[in-house]
């Protein structure tokens, strides 16, 4: 397919065409990324770019893929249609600002960066090269969210409760960046913004937020430099008042977001795919099966490349930005030990 920039025009234009995808960092999530797209029709792989060449090659294996350990080079050889960028969020702004200048639309993990400085230079290039843009939230894609969102539609809600619990820090199930502040943003911003988004998509924006946290299992983990518990309070700017709390010592996974109205509540459990509740005296109870929400969401980012329409991206790198600027700002409340920080209403 040629020509990746957005379209006004609302038809579906070029239904049949291949799109071609790059993988810009080929960890654990470049690896997730590049099996959904083996499994989407209509959809080649052009190229795998890591400067660890290794990883790139591993990842390409007996594919068609190109191996390149440079973005430049691979963009400039062979431009593709979409990228897909799962390196470490610090490591995202040249890449990306690299990638819209040639017109491909583009894909970023969350948090879509470490500072709302990079954000603001991502969507400046968007803005200049209208691309299709896409963040790796990818439980808004998930059935939960949409029968939550049906669920509440036209209530209002009162109060938000969130969870999250994982034991992976502690075990260092995981590469040892995400334990460290300068690099993953610490618990915060690698695991807690899911809950954070997930209440902005489904109750709204917050505009005021406070944080503390300690470091429990510090002693055991020289290299983590980051609270591993944390307590969060805000306000959504509907008024609504909203809690959040994140384990890190926990030793078996969470992630739950409750509702509460004045005749109604209702929990979304991301961990069970699990939804109870109770309406005007009504339990509602539903088991959705387990979907592969990762699939679900780059399945959405390759058709709108390929129509070449923002439409059906349910996290843009604006609204990405949003979030990331929610949980800044519970990290300088953590830093100032609860004291109560705005929320900057947009990106800019
Ligand atoms: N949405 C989710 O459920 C989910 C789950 C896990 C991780 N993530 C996010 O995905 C991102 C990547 O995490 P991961 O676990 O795959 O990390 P990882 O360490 O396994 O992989 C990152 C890869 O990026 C490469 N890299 C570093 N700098 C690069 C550059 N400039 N250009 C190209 N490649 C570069 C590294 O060599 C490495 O191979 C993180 O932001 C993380 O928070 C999201």
């Amino acid at each position: 397919m040629k020509g990746n920039r957005m379209s006004t025009n609302s038809q579906n234009e070029n239904p049949g065409d291949i799109v071609t995808v790059s993988i810009v960092g080929c960890g654990l999530m470049g690896e997730r990324h590049f099996t959904s797209c083996l499994q989407l029709p209509g959809v080649k792989i052009s190229s795998v770019i890591d400067p660890r060449v290794e990883k790139a090659q591993a990842l390409a294996g007996g594919s068609d893929a190109k191996v390149f350990s440079d973005v430049s080079h691979a963009l400039s050889t062979e431009p593709p249609d979409a990228v897909v960028v799962a390196t470490p969020p610090g490591f995202r702004r040249k890449v990306v600002e690299q990638v819209v200048s040639t017109g491909s639309g583009v894909f970023v993990e969350k948090p879509i960066a470490l500072d709302m400085e990079s954000v603001r230079a991502m969507c400046r290039a968007i803005d200049q090269t209208p691309v299709v843009n896409s963040a790796g939230f990818h439980l808004r894609y998930s059935p939960l969210a949409r029968e939550a969102q049906g669920l509440i539609a036209g209530r209002k809600v009162d109060h938000v409760r969130s969870v999250t619990t994982t034991s992976y820090y502690l075990a260092q199930d995981v590469p040892i960046w995400y334990l460290q502040r300068r690099h993953s943003g610490g618990p915060l911003l690698e695991q807690s913004i899911h809950m954070i988004d997930m209440a902005r998509f489904l109750v709204g924006d917050i505009s005021k937020i406070s944080a503390i946290g300690r470091k429990k299992q510090q002693p055991g983990l020289p290299n983590a430099d980051s609270e591993d518990s944390m307590v969060l309070s805000f306000r959504f700017k509907n008024g609504a008042l909203g809690s959040h709390i994140d384990s890190c010592s926990m030793a078996e996974f969470n992630w739950e977001v409750q509702m509460f109205g004045e005749d109604w509540r209702l929990q979304v459990d991301f961990a069970r795919n699990r939804l109870s509740g109770w309406f005007e005296g009504q339990s509602v109870e539903k088991d959705l099966s387990k979907g592969d929400y990762h699939l679900l969401e780059m399945e959405a980012f390759v058709n709108a490349v390929r129509q070449r329409r923002q439409d059906e991206i349910l996290s843009s790198f604006y609204d990405a930005g949003v979030t990331l600027s929610t949980v800044l700002a519970a990290r300088n409340s953590l830093d100032a030990d609860g004291e109560w920080h705005d929320v900057s209403a947009g990106v800019n």
